[in-house]
């Protein structure tokens, strides 16, 4: 399967913060916003991905993630010039698809623990799996709605009016079918091309599939200053209390076997003095103790 990182817009809701730098590049406590999904990806073994972005941002995103192979992946870029919905990265990642099953990912979407999504992905064959996840405030989100028997009923964008609880956060698995369904799309009143209108295509289809995350699982959108500050302050807490990162690649892609250890060596070799360096070096340590 394949990656897609969507990681541009305007970012207007963080302005000024986002004048010069994107979203998705702003700190999420010690770390680039994108080093989370990323690390996402990789934690589910997406080793080929796509980062799509504005013309504007694409170089700063190549300077800071280069085209992967220094940690044993393949990261292609993609130009999104207008933000004309989410659904539009299949066709402006048409070519980098071809005819694989994609994952997508929302450069903003910050998630932690439990092992739905490695399940997810282990088992996937067809169809399109989503997530759903309770929050208190789901007319901000993409809402699904769900009969007596836990079974997907319908998928609402931002409604008034919500018909339960459960938001559709932006981890998305699909079939090539994909590609075809966002090429048949119209855009929504707002002018988008609709992530909620490919997922209720596979709804009428019956080939869509959505998992419930559990309680303990954390997912956070860092795209207001408030719920920026407040990733921040999370990662910061689990990391201070666990001794460990999240959101780290080098790490992630180590546990993955896409980098030897000899690789990730390298990569802590070419790293200055910092905090980030010294965790790194603790992995090491670890990895070389236990042989
Ligand atoms: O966060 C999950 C939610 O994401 C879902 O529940 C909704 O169904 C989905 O529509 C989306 O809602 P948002 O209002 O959060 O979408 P937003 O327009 O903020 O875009 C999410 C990210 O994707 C943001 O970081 C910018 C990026 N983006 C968005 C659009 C529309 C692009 O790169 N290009 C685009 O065209």
């Amino acid at each position: 399967m394949k990656g897609i990182i969507l990681a541009g817009g305007a970012g207007s809701r963080l302005f000024p913060l986002t004048l010069v730098a994107s979203k998705q590049l702003q700190p999420v406590y010690d770390k680039p916003m994108v080093y989370y999904p990323l690390t996402t990806l990789i934690e589910n073994g997406i080793r080929e991905i796509c980062l799509i972005s504005t013309p504007q941002d694409i170089p700063r995103f190549q300077q800071l993630l280069g085209d992967g192979h220094r940690w044993g992946l393949r990261i292609d870029y993609r130009e999104q010039p207008k933000p004309e919905g989410i659904a539009q990265a299949f066709l402006v990642a048409e070519s980098f698809i071809g005819s694989d099953p994609v994952t997508l990912i929302l450069g903003d979407n910050i998630f932690y623990g439990g092992d739905v999504f490695h399940k997810a992905f282990k088992d996937f064959a067809s169809g399109a799996v989503i997530f759903g996840y309770r929050v208190h405030d789901p007319s901000r989100y993409g809402v699904v709605e769900f009969d007596g028997q836990g079974k997907a009923v319908s998928i609402e964008e931002k409604p008034t009016a919500p018909k339960s609880c459960y938001a559709v956060p932006g981890l998305y698995l699909f079939d090539n079918e994909v590609v075809s369904i966002a090429k048949a799309l119209k855009p929504s009143p707002r002018g988008e091309l609709e992530i909620t209108d490919v997922n209720m295509e596979y709804l009428r289809r019956g080939t869509l599939r959505v998992f419930p995350l559990s309680r303990g699982f954390a997912w956070l959108d860092a795209g207001t200053s408030t719920s920026l500050h407040e990733a921040s302050a999370y990662v910061q807490t689990v990391e201070k209390r666990s001794g460990m990162k999240i959101g780290c690649p080098e790490e992630a892609a180590f546990r993955q076997g896409f980098l030897t250890l000899v690789g990730l060596q390298t990569e802590v070799a070419r790293l200055p003095r910092c905090e980030y360096r010294d965790y790194l070096e603790e992995v090491l340590a670890e990895a070389q103790r236990a042989g």
